[in-house]
């Protein structure tokens, strides 16, 4: 497998080296260590220097989960009354509703009063897109179509980015009451156990999960293509209605892989760093690499074992579309 190394190159990952960031390009062999205290390290970037020590991380990650958790519970109770749901210009049948931004602007209250200088970007209200600053990055409701329609498959996303990448991150699904959580080069965490990839390693007997963009109709990357070709194949291939969970859900090995086009950073930033902490391995499906959280055109996450797999297939679907 040709994975780009740059984790290691940064530290390592986890053990008694300082605390690295994960990158999209990513991967743990082994599981981190928790014995010894990570050294803290100052990001280069001195305007936007955060100590991530391991208090800081603390720090971060409790307040992820808590404003996770007392977004979805606000969302969750107001299920059943009217949720004033709009449609959205961009793309067809992109929905919001006053629960979408009721949750953003509750978060972006509590890590405020928190965290005073750490930045702020949400998909509804928008804010810093430098994320080379430390930045949160927020999906208020990841799942609105599913929450519209009173379905329980839905999450609240939250996650700590510095220099580009996620450092601390935590989705919650309200309906279930699970807290999917991970901290860089600390591992995954569902309510407190543990998270491990699976160790499938047979695309063929693989369990994939996909979505689809608000502009689905236009066939964006070929992404109508690539499903296609994976539900021929005779893999099943299922399509939740929130990216979040469906990175969530590989990080606990529900999933072996997952792929999605033109996704927004409030879209992976969690559950990208839930994959990686969990020993897999998140990167793009582009010819020319791209270890970006913004530009996330085509994102392929999986266990690792499978990702050459996928991503040589889905190269070829896009070339072969192409060709048509
Ligand atoms: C959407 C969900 C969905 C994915 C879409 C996203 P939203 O987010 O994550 O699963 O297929 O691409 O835009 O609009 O519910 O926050
Ligand atoms: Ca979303
Ligand atoms: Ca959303």
């Amino acid at each position: 497998m040709t994975f780009s190394k740059r984790y290691h190159d940064r530290g390592g990952c986890g053990g008694n080296r300082p605390v690295a960031v994960a990158s999209l390009e990513s991967c743990h062999p082994q599981p981190p260590s928790f014995a010894a205290e990570p050294a803290p390290i100052i990001m280069t970037d001195s305007t936007s220097a955060l100590l991530l020590s391991t208090s800081d991380l603390d720090a971060l990650l409790a307040s992820a989960t808590y404003a996770a958790r007392e977004a979805g519970t606000l969302v969750h109770n107001a299920q059943g009354s009217d949720l004033g749901v709009e449609y959205k210009e961009q793309g067809k049948n992109n929905l919001v509703t006053v629960m979408d931004r009721e949750s953003e602007n509750l978060i972006q209250a509590m890590l405020r009063e928190r965290h005073p200088d750490i930045q702020f970007l949400a998909e509804e209200g928008g804010g810093n897109t430098d994320l080379s600053r430390p930045t949160w990055v927020v999906d208020p409701i990841d799942g609105t179509v599913n929450y519209a329609h009173g379905i329980p498959l839905y999450s609240v996303s939250i996650a700590a980015v510095a220099e580009g990448r996620p450092v601390v991150g935590a989705v919650f699904n309200p309906n279930t009451n699970e807290m999917f959580t991970a901290a860089a080069g600390r591992g995954a965490f569902l309510n407190g156990r543990q998270l491990r990839v699976s160790d499938n390693n047979d695309l063929d007997h693989a369990m994939l999960v996909t979505g689809f963009p608000y502009n689905v109709g236009e066939n964006p990357f070929h992404c109508i293509d690539a499903f296609v070709e994976f539900v021929t194949m005779g893999i099943p291939v299922r399509r939740l209605g929130s990216a979040a969970l469906d990175l969530a859900y590989l990080a606990a090995g529900r999933f072996d892989a997952y792929w999605e086009v033109s996704l927004g950073p409030w879209d992976v930033a969690a559950g990208a760093l839930l994959v990686t902490e969990a020993g897999g391995f998140v990167g793009t499906y582009s010819p020319v690499p791209n270890p970006s959280l913004i530009v996330t055109d085509r994102l392929l996450a999986s266990n690792g074992r499978i990702h050459e797999a996928m991503r040589e297939r889905l190269l070829k679907i896009a070339e072969g579309a192409d060709r048509r």
